[in-house]
């Protein structure tokens, strides 16, 4: 495993880091704590220290898991986790005031079982609440001792620029993969000017980037990736299959999965410091910490450029 510094922050995380959404059991189908938990000890076991969860990732579930998962391993662990998604009346709502964030620290403590977040992240913008306040909010916890460091999540540039004016901001974690490639245009120049770390989410495109969908998948009803990820849909899914062919010949070149190409090339790009992927099973999360074994040569890199041309213009 290869290890970069987050952003100006003194924590070194794993090139690869696990996501845990689909672990929260709530949106991606069904999964079993059992092996969740053993996949969260793989993923350590093979060198990746970063673990992102959320509140929201099955209400509380996905770090309940976590902290099962982490018991007596914590010091091998850089927990990353978020504020901002509430459910409020029975809707699941953004968030961000004082009082609210106040409270969500304390509860993802108690589930995770930590003294300390090492990342605490804004899941999401709240428009109803002025960026300052929850900022200045974020920095007494810091201060209390409940978080190490302030991150967001979902920021566009001005946000961005917002946010940074007010305290230090140590990571953005935006959606970046070959399928969506959207910050390239001004969030990620902004933040290697500014040293801010990139933790890159849906870096397989919710498993298109693994090649093991040849055809469009028909998902159980209570796997709702689709509505997240829109590249399993028309127009995108067959830019995608284009895409994945592409991925899988240099795969085969070097004798390694598909998913690998798809997490170095991410890896690759500057100013990235970590890609989330989520694993539900410890075989999974195994495969994609080995892709911090090797890297795409210049010649792979040109080639993945110039067919992503040609298929997104
Ligand atoms: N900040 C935000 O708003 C936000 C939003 C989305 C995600 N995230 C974070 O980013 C993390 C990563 O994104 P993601 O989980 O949404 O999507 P992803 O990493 O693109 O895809 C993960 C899914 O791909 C499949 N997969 C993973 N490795 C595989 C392998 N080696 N072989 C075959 N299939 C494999 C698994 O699902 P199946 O086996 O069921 O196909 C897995 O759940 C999340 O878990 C979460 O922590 C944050």
């Amino acid at each position: 495993m290869r290890y970069k510094r987050l952003g100006n922050s003194s924590l070194e995380v794993s090139v690869v880091g696990l996501g845990t959404w689909a672990i929260g059991g709530d949106f991606w189908g069904k999964v079993d704590d059992d092996r969740s938990i053993r996949t969260i000890q793989r993923a350590v076991d093979c060198g990746i220290n970063l673990i992102d969860t959320a509140p929201a990732y099955g209400g509380g579930h996905a770090e309940r898991i976590v902290g099962q998962a982490i018991k007596g391993r914590r010091d091998k662990v850089v927990i990353a986790t978020k504020c901002g998604i509430v459910k409020q009346g029975g809707r699941i709502t953004r968030n961000l005031k004082p009082e609210s964030i106040r409270k969500e620290v304390d509860d993802s403590l108690t589930r995770l079982g930590v003294d300390v977040i090492d990342l605490y992240q804004i899941h999401w913008p709240d428009a109803n609440t002025p960026l300052e306040d929850t900022l200045n909010e974020m920095v007494k916890l810091r201060d209390a001792g409940k978080i190490r460091y302030i991150g967001v999540s979902n920021f566009d540039r001005k946000l961005m620029e917002e946010a940074a004016s007010i305290t230090e901001i140590v990571s953005l974690q935006p959606q970046y993969s070959l399928l969506d490639r959207e910050i390239e245009k001004d969030i990620l120049p902004f933040c290697r000017e500014k040293g801010i770390g990139i933790l890159t989410y849906g870096s397989l495109g919710g498993g298109i980037l693994t090649g093991k969908f040849k055809e469009r998948p028909q998902f159980d009803k209570d796997d709702r990736r689709e509505n997240f990820y829109p590249f399993f849909k028309e127009p995108l899914w067959s830019k995608a299959m284009e895409l994945v062919e592409v991925l899988r010949q240099i795969a085969a070149e070097v004798d390694k999965p598909v998913a690998h190409v798809a997490i170095n090339w991410l890896n690759q790009q500057d100013g990235v410091t970590s890609a989330l992927v989520g694993a539900k099973t410890p075989e999974q999360a195994e495969q994609n910490a080995a892709s911090a074994e090797w890297e795409l040569s210049q010649e792979q890199l040109d080639t993945i450029e110039a067919a992503y041309k040609r298929i997104y213009g």
